[in-house]
């Protein structure tokens, strides 16, 4: 199996196992994650963290090994098949956390974009350098990457394929912390469990109208978030922790 899938503690582990080839990711590696996408969204977990094995890469890409001699439709059929994977991770109702152990190079960085949160360890190193290859960005990275740093860093990091560490990652807003190497599963359960034990519901509406935002105009962004609103507002867990705040006790939410 080149991915692991288990639970620890309160969340689901999806670990890419290729390490010999620094994780990338061939045709194999991007089914079994789009497998364990699925069955991590059948599993009582508050959220999914995904990292590399190994102490190398978090993922390094495409497999540029099984990219010779696939024809056109081959290729075409690769990105839809990469990008449906990684979409799921942006519908999937738990949060996800991509904790960045190394490279995260094209289609490494492009699964992290397409994480809810990214953590990286100080030996972390981001890029998008499709363009040495004279090729782009496939899995979603011409269009995440502007959404996260904006159009003129995501013009200039595609452009170049300049190689991105921690520090500067951070400073983009690329990723949103820098974490100890030395448990760096620890540190991204303590992350979680930031949000984790708050309402799916509320924290999966966030999600669904933040990500609208920027594809669409203001007014109509305002008028979608006062339909989510509501309907989040309708929600068991709104009054129980409306209840719970007049009461001064915690609330207990239940995801419904
Ligand atoms: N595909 C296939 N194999 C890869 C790979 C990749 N993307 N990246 C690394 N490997 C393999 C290497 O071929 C090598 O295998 P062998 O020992 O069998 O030769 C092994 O992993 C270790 O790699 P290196 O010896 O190169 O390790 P390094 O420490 O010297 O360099 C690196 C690390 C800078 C990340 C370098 O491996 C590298 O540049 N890799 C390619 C990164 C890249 O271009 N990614 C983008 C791919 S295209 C893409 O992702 C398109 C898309 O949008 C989906």
């Amino acid at each position: 199996m080149a991915v692991e899938l288990k639970t620890l503690e309160e969340f689901a582990v999806l670990t890419i196992n290729r390490p010999e080839a620094l994780n990338a990711l061939n045709a194999q590696t991007i089914g079994e994650i789009s497998a364990a996408i699925d069955e991590a969204a059948q599993m009582n977990v508050r959220a999914l963290i995904i990292t590399g094995a190994g102490d190398k890469a978090f993922c390094a890409g495409a497999d540029i090994k099984e990219m010779i001699g696939i024809d056109l439709t081959g290729k075409m059929r690769k990105s839809e098949i990469g990008q449906a994977a990684f979409a799921k991770l942006d519908s999937l109702r738990i949060p996800s956390v991509a904790v960045i152990n190394g490279y995260a190079f094209g289609g490494g960085l492009e699964l992290a974009l397409a994480s809810t949160f990214r953590l990286a360890t100080p030996r972390a190193a981001v890029a998008l350098p499709e363009v040495k290859l004279g090729l782009i960005p496939g899995y979603g990275g011409t269009q995440r990457l502007p959404r996260v740093v904006g159009e003129a860093r995501a013009l200039e990091m595609i452009m170049t394929g300049r190689t991105v560490r921690a520090d500067e990652a951070l400073s983009m807003g690329l990723v949103h912390r820098i974490i100890d190497d030395s448990d760096r599963l620890a540190s991204a359960f303590a992350f979680a469990r930031e949000f984790s034990s708050y309402s799916l519901v509320a924290l999966s509406y966030t999600r669904e109208a933040v990500m609208r935002a920027l594809s669409r105009p203001l007014q109509d962004g305002l008028k979608m978030e006062a339909e989510i609103s509501t309907l989040a507002f309708q929600s068991s867990d709104a009054r129980e922790g409306i209840a719970a705040f007049i009461e001064k006790r915690p609330a207990k939410f239940t995801d419904q």
